[in-house]
């Protein structure tokens, strides 16, 4: 098992990486001091790792809320039906609310553990590649709007993160490539070396070579969690880890979320990115070529979906959480491990990425 810590002073949590976790149940039970457990999960990730869980727990009086699996599902409607579970279960403040599965899972409980009561006691345990190296560790919590992704949430911190790299097994290759994207974003906005790594490991990472996904998980989760103990609510640093989010972010409200997952919008939102970076002169072709190229071997895609109008995503663009009195804000880079938070970019030079 490897472990990291996301340093919050008396909020500082473990991320804890390792094979078979879930069959650990004196750890699981552990992280629910209270009597109570609301288990939030959905319905492929419920009838593999549910019971498990809820075994670990024998002692505790706990509930479960299953959605449907899907991007879709990330929304008001869920989240007060999240809040109506832990009616029924008679939820205190010492309270534990699990987050089992992928992002969506996790991001949803995560937003009802900070409404409910003001805030109680949050656990994710991470099921896809893209929760464990990303959206588990650092506290943002939310659900999309019609309008926008993400637009409704809090910063809440979980107590732990405990990822269980054999639940892997079972995840769909689509949903490995979106996790992929995540970690490549790692080493493009910040570490030229896990870059380079990760070039040399794509194809172990694709047939899911225990030592190289290990190592990805534990890097990126190092990464964030300097990042998120360095800036929690996003001030500065952390904005540069929405790297080719506010494309995506248009991609996947423009589709209704319900075509690109968020990792593939993310892997053709940095492409554009750093198609535009280039454009402003402010980084080279090449390595712009080297992402697409990563991304392209990772299977992932790096172009934009046919029918989506470029004027239409600029302008849901504009209502990205990084804008700032109307303008657009953009994460941009020098090139590969370098990125930076770029003011007033000029919609015209936007536009001209977009249409690539
Ligand atoms: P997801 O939660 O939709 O999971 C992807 C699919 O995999 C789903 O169909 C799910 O049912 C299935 N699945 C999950 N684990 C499985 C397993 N072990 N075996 C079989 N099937 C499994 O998507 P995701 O990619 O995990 O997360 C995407 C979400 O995360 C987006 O909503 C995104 O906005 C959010 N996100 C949040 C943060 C953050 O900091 N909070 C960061 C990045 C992404
Ligand atoms: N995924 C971006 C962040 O957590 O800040």
């Amino acid at each position: 098992m490897r472990e990291c810590f996301v340093e919050l002073g008396a909020r500082r949590y473990p991320v804890r990486i390792g094979t078979n976790l879930l069959d650990d149940a004196a750890v699981l039970s552990a992280l629910v001091p209270g009597r109570q457990a609301l288990i939030v999960s959905d319905g492929n990730v419920a009838p593999l790792y549910l019971a498990k869980v809820q075994a670990a727990l024998a002692g505790k009086t706990t509930g479960h809320f299953i959605l449907p699996p899907g991007e879709q599902e990330k929304n008001l409607a869920r989240f007060s039906e999240v809040l109506a579970a832990l009616a029924v279960l008679g939820a205190s403040r010492d309270v534990t609310v699990i987050a089992l599965g992928g992002g969506v899972v996790g991001d949803l409980a995560g937003f009802a553990a900070a409404s409910w009561m003001r805030g109680v006691r949050f656990v994710q345990l991470p099921t896809t590649l893209l929760a464990m190296v990303d959206s588990s560790v650092g506290g943002k919590t939310a659900v999309d709007l019609p309008a926008g992704k993400n637009l409704v949430g809090a910063f809440h911190q979980p107590s732990a993160v405990l990822a269980d790299t054999a639940t892997l097994a079972t995840l769909p290759m689509r949903e490995l490539r979106a996790g992929l994207a995540e970690v490549v974003k790692i080493g493009a906005i910040g570490d030229a070396a896990f870059f380079a790594w990760l070039e040399g490991q794509a194809e172990a990472l694709l047939v899911r070579e225990p030592e190289a996904i290990a190592e990805a998980i534990f890097h990126s989760c190092m990464h964030k969690a300097g990042v998120v103990a360095r800036d929690e609510t996003e001030q500065g640093e952390r904005a540069l880890l929405n790297f080719g989010h506010t494309f995506g972010h248009a991609i996947e409200t423009e589709q209704e979320f319900g075509g690109l997952n968020h990792g593939e919008a993310v892997a053709v939102g940095m492409v554009l990115a750093a198609r535009l970076s280039t454009a402003l002169g402010r980084a080279p072709q090449a390595d712009a070529e080297r992402l697409e190229a990563l991304l392209d071997r990772l299977g992932l895609p790096t172009v934009l979906p046919a029918g989506l109008a470029p004027e239409t995503l600029l302008a849901r663009m504009r209502l990205d959480k990084k804008a700032v009195s109307g303008q657009l804000r953009l994460i941009l880079w020098r090139g590969i491990g370098r990125a930076e938070i770029v003011a007033n970019v000029p919609e015209t030079a936007v536009l001209q990425a977009l249409r690539g």
